[in-house]
């Protein structure tokens, strides 16, 4: 179903993203707040996975908690979608990571594959969640969506940490089956493809280059 969940009322939503769209943050403290926002996006998208009860011995009592029951793929876009993978991989250790390689092309702004490593989703029942911190034309996310549903994923999410209104209308557009959660949704696109306020360039800002 197609809905976009937008975090920044959150008053640590937003104190971290003040972190991420400074210029004078430093690509040190930039990962640092990009992780602890990926948490809360996570922690947000993952409320519905399908879970089950398991009876638990607590040094007093038995009881019954709900445990996850279907595999967990988290599918970072390189490079900037690595950001947000260690936090998933810290929340479900048991998750597994499938990788789509894209790049924007600097002039026509299309997304550009250049490495896929992906099983066979049609084995088992399955949550994919993928993660990229930018979400600008939507080309990128549409492009990684094709890929994923050609490899038989059914049940989609979308994380990003910053989103124009553009890339939501565009991924929504081709997948109305999918889902967004995001820190913020933006004013928009400027005329070379740049979310504005956002943030910059994410994959520079957080690897440094
Ligand atoms: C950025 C970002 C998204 C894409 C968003 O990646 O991480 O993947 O741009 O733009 P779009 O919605 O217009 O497609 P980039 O192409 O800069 O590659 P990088 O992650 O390797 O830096
Ligand atoms: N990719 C980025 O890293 N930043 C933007 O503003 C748009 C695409």
């Amino acid at each position: 179903m197609s809905q976009v969940i937008e975090l920044k009322s959150h008053p640590l939503v937003s104190h971290n993203l003040v972190i991420l769209r400074s210029k004078d943050t430093d690509s040190q403290r930039f990962r640092e707040a990009a992780q602890r926002l990926s948490n809360m996006v996570l922690v947000a998208a993952t409320e519905s996975l399908n879970a089950v009860e398991q009876a638990v011995e607590t040094p007093m009592k038995t009881t019954t908690e709900m445990v996850v029951a279907e595999d967990i793929w988290f599918i970072p876009i390189l490079r900037a979608g690595l950001a947000m993978v260690d936090e998933g991989l810290r929340l479900i250790p048991e998750a597994h990571v499938g990788i789509v390689g894209l790049y924007r092309d600097e002039e026509t702004l299309q997304p550009q594959t250049y490495y896929k490593n992906l099983p066979d989703f049609t084995r088992s029942a399955h949550s994919c969640f993928i993660v990229d911190p930018m979400l600008a034309t939507g080309g990128s996310a549409c492009a990684a969506i094709d890929i994923l549903k050609e490899y038989g994923a059914t049940d989609l999410s979308l994380l990003t940490l910053i989103s124009a209104p553009e890339g939501i209308k565009e991924v929504f557009s081709k997948h109305p089956d999918i889902s967004i959660f995001t820190a913020s949704v933006d004013e928009g696109l400027n005329d070379i493809g740049y979310i504005i306020p956002g943030l910059g360039d994410a994959g520079d800002r957080y690897f440094g280059t």
